[in-house]
């Protein structure tokens, strides 16, 4: 059994020698950048404990665990450029440091470069990986465009605000280990499991997200702090807030999400203040916690001994109190 940073050191390894020192230099080398800034690489190491799990050979599942990671940076070129965000990991966003076409034209190779990553598995496997990966990538994309008409859309609730997160975000983190699954020859309902483990991790984990976006250090979190509100994102906190608001009768919330003539800090300083005044942070944690223990339930009903399940457990665990 590997633990999480075993695996990250194989992925980190493997993406030293994967090399896009090619022309144009404009298309290559914001792929470069943002493949050097790193993240957490959760997903492939995601992909390659599901294939540790049941006992499967790790070495298999590293290219498509590294198609996963180039898959998930794609989304997150083309999701910048969607937020209007000016920071990822600290660093200027490839469409603010170049610009808005060369982040599109990036992010598409980067796309085609995860499927050929993607495609390295056993012929036999190859069609079932495939599957998982495209309807997973489409439902990423199906979340995405819910997660931009919530940004006008009134009558948004938290039911619908959690489908649009399982979809941008969840399903994602349990196609990996579903894909590790495959690899290792898994049976099928213990990869169900795990694919219900990932998916309600991968909820908890985007609250964990939305609740970094407003109350993250600054120096740690590397994004934006403030981003979710500026752009009126239907998150838990504001649809928590709205819904409290409504029971009290006060409108400021809505009147400060329509206002067009308040500058971007104030915005956030006063909704800000209204999640503090109503809390709404603890009740996001709640949920959080909710959808962490379902999780938890799903890896337990997994045919293995505790101990095989002791580095994804505890990769949850410190998912729920990460900082970045
Ligand atoms: C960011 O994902 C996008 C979301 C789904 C919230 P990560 O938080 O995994 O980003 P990196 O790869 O570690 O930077
Ligand atoms: C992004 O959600 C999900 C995808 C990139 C598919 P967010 O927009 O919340 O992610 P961050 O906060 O920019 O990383
Ligand atoms: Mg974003
Ligand atoms: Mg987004
Ligand atoms: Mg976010």
């Amino acid at each position: 059994m590997y633990s999480f940073d075993d695996l990250r050191d194989k992925i980190q390894e493997a993406f030293s020698i994967l090399s896009f020192q090619k022309q144009p230099q404009e298309l290559y080398e914001p792929i470069s950048y943002t493949l050097s800034l790193g993240g957490k690489r959760m997903r492939p190491v995601l992909l390659l404990m599901g294939c540790d799990l049941f006992g499967g050979d790790i070495a298999k599942a590293l290219a498509p665990a590294m198609g996963i990671e180039v898959f998930h940076n794609f989304t997150l070129l083309h999701d910048d450029i969607m937020d209007n965000a000016p920071l990822r990991r600290s660093q200027p966003t490839v469409h603010h440091k170049w610009n808005t076409s060369i982040a599109i034209l990036s992010g598409d190779t980067m796309l085609i470069e995860a499927f050929r990553l993607m495609m390295q598995v056993e012929n036999n496997q190859l069609r079932q990986v495939l599957d998982i990966f495209n309807s997973t990538a489409i439902l990423v994309c199906e979340g995405q465009q819910l997660d931009m008409n919530y940004e006008t859309q009134k009558d948004v609730s938290i039911l619908d605000y959690l489908e649009m997160i399982s979809l941008k975000t969840a399903v994602l983190l349990a196609a990996c280990l579903q894909i590790g699954a495959v690899i290792a020859g898994a049976d099928v309902e213990d990869a169900r499991h795990l694919y219900n483990f990932g998916k309600y991790l991968g909820i908890a984990f985007q609250l964990q997200d939305d609740i970094l976006d407003v109350y993250g250090d600054k120096d740690k979190f590397g994004k934006q702090v403030g981003g979710d509100i500026i752009s009126n994102k239907k998150t838990y906190l504001l649809l928590k807030a709205l819904e409290l608001e409504a029971l009290s009768d006060s409108i400021s919330l809505n009147e400060l999400l329509i206002n067009n003539h308040i500058s971007s800090q104030d915005k956030v300083e006063a909704i800000t203040a209204i999640y503090d005044r109503l809390k709404v942070k603890e009740f996001a944690i709640q949920e959080k916690q909710n959808f962490y223990e379902i999780a938890m339930k799903e890896l337990e009903a997994i045919d293995l001994p505790q101990e095989r399940k002791s580095a994804l457990t505890s990769f949850a665990k410190y998912l729920m109190v990460r900082e970045i």
